[in-house]
């Protein structure tokens, strides 16, 4: 990796803004390969050298991902135009100005949403291409039938003059209460196929995206950064190698 400016490097590792990163410098609490550096400016590769703030080693990661539960009232953005950013959820030691939401939930969805700060994972994971399956857990105006199985399952439904992917509608004990597994994301989709179909979507929550399930003990507003093996999983998924 190329050489980076120490403000620069804890800056994105979350250490502080560069005014606070100068005055540790300055306070000669940074060290890189056991060598105290007071100035902010100086230049390293953080994959090779090894960074102390106040005694406490620092690992270096390219990117962050976490796994938000997104509760309803909540919009799907990092800037508070039209409602308050689902960002207005992060607490203080995970607020950044990067992160990038991977697809949208509408306001009143609730459910599984990806953060990262990887431009080319959120590209992949959201691009047709790699139809990434999402599953949706949906409560029905009325009950769902065979036959909306049959039709989701043929693909023969068609949003904005083009025919959606195949989908799976698992119909439970009350058809009411189903499951739509999908592998694109258009605009409202979920809502909009069963509007096709007559009915309408009262709750909508999202319980799983590609590999990763929305986990029972995560209540919604909560969040948690994902496993290693999380993160190894869905980059192989979409054909790309984790960044150290
Ligand atoms: N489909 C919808 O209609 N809404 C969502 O929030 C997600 C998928």
């Amino acid at each position: 990796m190329a050489k980076e400016r120490l403000d620069k490097v804890l800056g994105h590792l979350g250490v502080g803004t560069r005014k606070e990163i100068h005055r540790l410098a300055r306070a000669g609490l940074i060290t890189v390969d056991g060598e105290v550096i007071t100035d902010s400016a100086f230049k390293f590769d953080p994959l090779q050298s090894r960074i102390e703030v106040d005694g406490e080693p620092l690992h270096y990661r390219a990117h962050f991902h976490l796994l938000l539960h997104k509760p309803a009232g909540y919009i799907t953005s990092t800037k508070d135009r039209d409602g308050i950013p689902i960002t207005a959820l992060l607490p203080e030691e995970w607020t950044r100005d990067d992160w990038m939401p991977v697809g949208r939930l509408d306001k009143d969805t609730e459910g599984l949403l990806l953060l990262t700060t990887d431009g080319e994972l959120l590209h992949r994971l959201t691009h047709p291409r790699w139809k990434v399956a999402k599953r949706y857990y949906a409560e029905l105006a009325a009950p769902a039938t065979p036959e909306d199985v049959a039709v989701f399952a043929t693909g023969s439904i068609v949003l904005d003059g083009e025919a959606l992917q195949p989908a799976e509608l698992r119909l439970g004990a009350d058809p009411r209460k189903v499951e739509l597994v999908i592998h694109e994301g258009r605009y409202h989709q979920v809502k909009r196929m069963f509007a096709a179909r007559g009915n309408q979507v009262l709750y909508l929550r999202r319980v799983a995206f590609g590999l990763l399930e929305l986990p029972h003990d995560l209540e919604p507003g909560a969040l948690r950064e994902l496993s290693p093996e999380e993160i190894n999983a869905l980059y192989e998924a979409v054909g790309l190698e984790v960044q150290q």
